[in-house]
């Protein structure tokens, strides 16, 4: 999505602008540009494609300055053009970079276009300069045209204006998009993230819902909704700059699926070092919370909405509560029944997901007064809109398709059903002890797998070949089957549908033929043997079987049929190992196609748009 980063300070920050720009290109983007206020002109580059491509044209345009603004376009409304580019200059006096969408830009550009002004894109996003400038020609200042301004739109914005006739100040507000505030030395920032800043501060304000800011090279004002000027709180990012970069990898995906044993064991370490299952992990109101529900709701999507399918198996099983999992842009649209007493239980990597955000706030007012977020980025909106919290400690995922985020959410929601089924009396001591024991052996287990890559390597070399790829597993490993078939389409292109092996034969077997690859996800479960009656079914039809079986789940190779032996069966614990060699096998699909893996065509990071 869309990323915005601008800076005011007593030297250029061009420099600073162009690094946090190429820091936000993860976040999924077609076009870039730059507006800087120079010696009291507005001069500004734009350009489709990389932000590379449109630093190297600042570069040859010598534009420096000490206040300026820039952003990251994915394209909701208008094509991708430069006109359509950010930033948007309104009648050569103000500039303005804005993420999000606004809901009633036709009715605000009939009132402008009435008031003589013109248009040059296909934009929602123009009509804000515009209406700024018109209450700044009716004499407000910046800051107090900019909360005019908000009070007539409706939609989700971030959004950073600079104006030559103000030139020391930059003014931004938030409404549904993230937006955050870095404060240097003589030198304050602004920006959709924190990656895009850890270059110059760590110290960072968290900008909330229809809040307004005024930033000058030393100064930074607060205003809420009524713009009284309020107090704010600064945190420190515990975001390092190793985590942003590539080190030794090719790719950020590669980089974050080896990280997995880590980010798993940093994610598990306050429950390790404890020795037991305990509430407090997720707040101060964790125990009277998760004691007195009866059910659990959970609401993500993507990736995060099959972590959410696992945790159903789990939860269902062993806490015994009534797990309902429902993808948010759907929840939040359908007249749900609300049952008070189950807990909402939100899954989102970035915490922006517009959807599972809005599905959060629909779920409570429908009458659930009790939810729990499952995040991975610190202060982001979902936790924020949260009563308890767990975060991953996944650290920053670059890559757009999601990997060490799934597993860490995977490990946390099984933390979750612990803590549910100990305070239910359905944990017994030994059992505690057992999977705890599971947790300690898990980054161990995740590393194994990693070890198979050579071997999956080679199974990739087939599959580049192949236009389509069905994808089973059976109980808790039917969502991996799914995780296993969305990593291959997002990256490769590769059409890939994940099924329940059983219900293959109500179906999708019609597809089957010796074009069709399919790929088994085979742990040495209760359900191994029905799962080996339906990789017959695939094998009669002349499909052939790429099958990832545990060292004791009894698969040997034959003709049309490939096993790769995973670590020695995990037990409950065995979706998180299984992930990894799909998740490598989409990766290394996606290089044998050469497509761009971090950042696949028309995805974004953090979907912070309907
Ligand atoms: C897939 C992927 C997406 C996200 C989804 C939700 O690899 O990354 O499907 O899982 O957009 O994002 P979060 O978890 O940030 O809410």
């Amino acid at each position: 999505m869309c990323g915005i980063v601008g800076a005011i300070s007593d030297r250029d920050v061009v420099p600073v602008l162009i690094e946090g720009l190429k820091r936000l290109e993860y976040r999924g983007y077609d076009s870039s540009g730059i507006a800087v206020l120079s010696e009291g002109q507005m001069r500004r580059v734009r350009r489709t494609g990389r932000v590379a491509e449109m630093a190297a044209a600042a570069e040859a345009e010598d534009l420096h300055a000490g206040l300026g603004i820039g952003h990251t376009r994915w394209a909701t409304h208008g094509g991708v053009t430069e006109a359509n580019a950010h930033p948007h200059i309104s009648r050569g006096e103000l500039a303005l970079v804005h993420n999000g969408i606004i809901e009633n830009h036709e009715a605000q550009r009939e009132r402008l276009t009435a008031l003589g002004y013109g248009f040059e894109s296909q934009t929602d996003t123009e009509v804000i300069g515009h209406l700024i400038h018109h209450h700044m020609s009716q004499g407000l200042d910046l800051l107090t045209a900019l909360q005019t301004t908000t009070r007539e739109l409706t939609g989700a914005y971030a959004v950073a204006v600079v104006s030559r006739a103000q030139p020391d100040r930059m003014v931004c507000a938030r409404m549904g998009c993230p937006l955050l505030i870095g404060l240097g030395e003589g030198e304050n920032m602004i920006a959709s993230d924190v990656s895009a800043l850890v270059q110059v501060t760590r110290r960072v304000v968290f900008m909330d819902e229809g809040q307004t800011a005024l930033l000058t090279r030393d100064s930074v004002s607060l205003f809420n909704e009524q713009d009284r000027e309020i107090e704010y709180e600064v945190h420190l990012s515990d975001v390092s700059l190793a985590s942003l970069e590539l080190g030794p990898y090719r790719h950020f995906m590669q980089k974050e699926i080896h990280e997995q044993p880590s980010a798993l064991a940093d994610t598990l370490e306050a429950v390790i070092d404890a020795g037991q299952f305990c509430h407090s992990m997720f707040g101060a109101k964790a125990e009277a919370i998760l004691g007195e529900i009866e059910g659990v709701q959970i609401l993500a999507c993507g990736t995060s909405h099959y972590a959410g399918l696992t945790a159903r198996y789990w939860i269902e099983a062993i806490a015994g509560l009534p797990c309902s999992v429902e993808i948010a842009s759907e929840y939040r649209y359908r007249e749900a029944y609300a049952n008070p007493r189950h807990l909402i239980v939100t899954i989102s990597q970035s915490g922006e997901t517009l959807d599972t955000l809005e599905a959060l706030k629909y779920a409570k007012a429908l009458g659930h007064p009790h939810s729990l977020a499952i995040c991975n980025v610190p202060e982001s909106a979902i936790p924020r809109a949260s009563e308890l919290i767990l975060y991953t400690r996944a650290g920053a995922e670059i890559g757009v398709a999601s990997t060490k985020a799934f597993t860490t959410q995977l490990a946390a929601l099984f933390q979750l059903t612990c803590v549910l089924a100990k305070q239910r009396g359905r944990l017994s001591a030994s059992a505690e002890e057992e999977y705890l024991d599971q947790l300690r052996f898990l980054p161990g287990s995740v590393q194994h797998a990693l070890n198979l890559e050579p071997q999956i390597m080679a199974w990739a070399e087939h599959f580049a070949t192949k236009d389509n790829a069905l994808f089973l597993g059976r109980g808790l490993h039917y969502p991996i089957a799914m995780e296993g078939a969305l990593k291959l389409k997002e990256i490769s292109y590769i059409h890939a549908e994940g099924y329940p092996a059983g219900e293959l034969k109500h179906g999708p077997l019609a597809l089957v033929d010796s074009e069709m690859p399919v790929v088994v996800i085979a742990p040495n479960d209760s359900l191994l043997e029905k799962l080996k009656s339906n990789t017959q079914e695939v094998r009669a039809r002349g499909g052939e079987l790429f099958i990832f079986a545990d060292q004791d789940s009894c698969f040997e190779e034959s003709e049309g049929v490939h096993v790769i032996r995973t670590p020695r069966h995990a037990g409950l614990l065995s979706p998180i190992v299984h992930t990894i060699p799909v998740q490598l096998l989409a990766y290394h699909t996606a290089l044998s196609r050469g497509t761009d893996v971090d950042k696949p065509r028309n995805l974004a990071k953090a979907v912070t748009v309907e």
